[in-house]
């Protein structure tokens, strides 16, 4: 059975077992900063399962296309993949564990046919926060699970939360036996050795977990499902790993037929990341240093490592993503449409890294020139930190070639120092409070110049009395929220839509004067947070359209922003409006 009618055959049983068939939200998370990306079906629908009505029912079933990127190093084995595809059941305050239990059961065995046998469960053992499991466990039983598939577990592996606060419980996980030999008479569900894996993980969540670690119980009670489908998909087709399958076959039979030898765990990671990318960029993302853009630079700086590795050339990557879109939009038919941008955004950033690596190998090589005259087998910490700072040279990269070069790294000391430089950055972002600026890098500087534009138009076209309230930027989007009484009639959108990208075509210059706080006031600037600046500030100026006291940095011409798109305009909270846009680059 091919993927995708895996998927359609799990929408359509749920759907006769009463569930509505939602969309997949789409990769980035629209309004959740406590993620990256979505890593789970339940993600988008975290308000929903602790209480909110959820405009389609009680009983939703969707496909969620997740990432994961705490084993991007894993990437390569049989199994872990960052990209993966959640098929999702969800109870929303309706049915529990008895009616779940054998929806489940009667997929896998009825509908898969997968036998019996072939199965085990895991059941949550019990602590004090939480009692043991034994209505799962006869469930279990009562629908044909032999007492020996069944195995208890305590949190470490039966209870499911996303992050460190949020809705959580106990689970029931639902293991295939691959009929590997055992690799020892211990030989559970909960080993790694490869002869069990996980398939399907159904969580009942009744609990909320607080910052402070404590738990208190949900209003209701809630069924949160998810099956993996590239597993599922291997092991319907009696295959070793996902790559074997239709999912990855094409791309991983190319790159055998292109590499000059068989490193097998590159092609799987080339074929992996490359595949990952995609979904990223097609789902709005783009390469950058920070939070996902970094994940996405990483996936691609990855895989173009294991293409040298396997010494394929790098003029293949346009042709290989071509055949991986191609492969995948079976699946996801809309990757079609955003080709050329994922193409030309993937280019791009092989392009950059092709100049990172030369002018960091360069250094490279000095630093161990050095150590080895100072008789020295180690490389300092500092130099990886610095080829890492300077040339955004990736410190397994560094690893690699020291080993290559038969050196080692002092990685201790560049745990130290990147940690100093996380915490720095941190900092950095919370004192630039009025963009409410991640980074500053090129994106980010672009929207918040776009800022300071619709706050202008939205003053223009609403009114004198549209006041800012504050700001978010990422390299990917803007979030503006501003004091304003009633919802933006479509009208006033595309009117204020049209006036900033008038101003962004007509070129406008960006320039910056300081003077005194209140010389800047005299002069009519605008500003959202007047006591938390110093007696001197900066007031940047756009043409003769804005004018505003502010710590940039900015771009210096409008006509650097692109097109001004606005996506969403919503409530934020009483008497405020929240609008999100984006600058399309053509
Ligand atoms: N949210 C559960 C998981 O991701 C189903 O395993």
């Amino acid at each position: 059975m091919k993927a995708i009618e895996v998927r359609n055959k799990f929408l359509k049983f749920f759907e006769e077992n009463g569930h509505k068939v939602i969309e997949s939200a789409p990769l980035i998370p629209e309004d959740d900063s406590s993620v990256l990306f979505n890593i789970a079906g339940m993600q988008p629908l975290k308000p929903y399962l602790m209480g909110k009505k959820h405009p389609d029912g009680v009983r939703l079933t969707d496909y969620q296309k997740c990432l994961r990127t705490n084993d991007i190093e894993e990437v390569g084995d049989n199994n872990h993949l960052t990209y993966f595809e959640m098929l999702g059941n969800w109870s929303l305050g309706d049915y529990f564990k008895e009616e779940s239990i054998q929806m489940t059961f009667d997929f896998l065995t009825k509908e898969l046919g997968i036998p019996i046998e072939k199965l085990s469960v895991t059941v949550f053992a019990g602590d004090e926060d939480c009692e043991r499991d034994d209505l799962t466990a006869s469930c279990w039983k009562k629908a044909g699970i032999l007492p020996d598939q069944i195995y208890y577990y305590g949190k470490e592996h039966n209870w499911w939360i996303a992050g460190e606060e949020g809705p959580c419980g106990s689970d029931t996980e639902i293991y295939y036996d691959t009929g590997k030999v055992a690799c020892g008479h211990d030989c559970q569900p909960s080993c790694d050795c490869g002869k069990y894996v996980e398939i399907w993980n159904n969580v009942f969540m009744e609990f909320y977990k607080h910052k402070d670690g404590h738990y208190t119980k949900l209003n209701q009670h809630n069924v949160d499902t998810g099956l993996g489908l590239e597993r599922i998909t291997f092991i319907l087709q009696g295959k070793e790993t996902p790559f074997d399958t239709e999912i990855f076959k094409p791309v991983m039979d190319k790159l055998t037929e292109l590499a000059a030898n068989d490193i097998l765990v590159s092609k799987r990671i080339v074929a992996e990341h490359m595949r990952a990318s995609i979904m990223i960029i097609s789902d709005g993302g783009k390469p950058s240093n920070v939070d996902r853009g970094y994940v996405l630079r990483k996936l691609i700086r990855r895989m173009v490592r294991h293409m040298n590795k396997l010494q394929i050339s790098l003029d293949e990557l346009s042709s290989l993503l071509e055949l991986n879109i191609k492969t995948l939009s079976e699946l996801y038919p809309a990757l079609e449409g955003n080709k050329e941008l994922i193409i030309t955004t993937v280019i791009d950033e092989k392009n950059k890294f092709i100049q990172t690596l030369e002018k960091g190998k360069r250094e490279f090589h000095k630093a161990v020139e050095k150590a080895r005259k100072e008789d020295n087998s180690k490389i300092d910490g500092l130099v990886v930190f610095k080829l890492y700072e300077t040339y955004g040279f990736p410190p397994e990269l560094t690893k690699e070639l020291a080993e290559e070069a038969g050196m080692m790294v002092d990685t201790k000391e560049f745990d130290v120092l990147f940690k100093q430089h996380q915490e720095k950055s941190r900092a950095g972002a919370g004192q630039k409070f009025k963009g409410g600026l991640s980074d500053a890098s090129p994106e980010t500087i672009a929207y918040h110049t776009a800022t300071h534009l619709l706050n202008a138009a939205l003053k223009v076209i609403v009114g004198p009395e549209v006041k800012q309230k504050g700001s978010n930027i990422t390299s990917e989007r803007m979030r503006f929220d501003f004091k304003c009484n009633h919802k933006l009639t479509n009208l006033e959108k595309q009117q204020v839509e049209d006036l900033v990208n008038k101003w962004i075509q007509e070129g406008l210059n960006v320039t910056m004067t300081e003077m005194s706080k209140d010389e800047a006031l005299k002069s009519g600037a605008e500003c959202v947070f007047i006591e938390k600046y110093p007696d001197v500030v900066k007031v940047y100026a756009i043409g003769d359209v804005s004018k505003e006291i502010c710590g940039g940095p900015h771009v210096s011409n409008t006509s650097e922003l692109g097109t001004f798109i606005i996506q969403k305009e919503e409530a934020s909270s009483a008497g405020v409006r929240r609008i999100k846009a984006i600058l399309r680059k053509e």
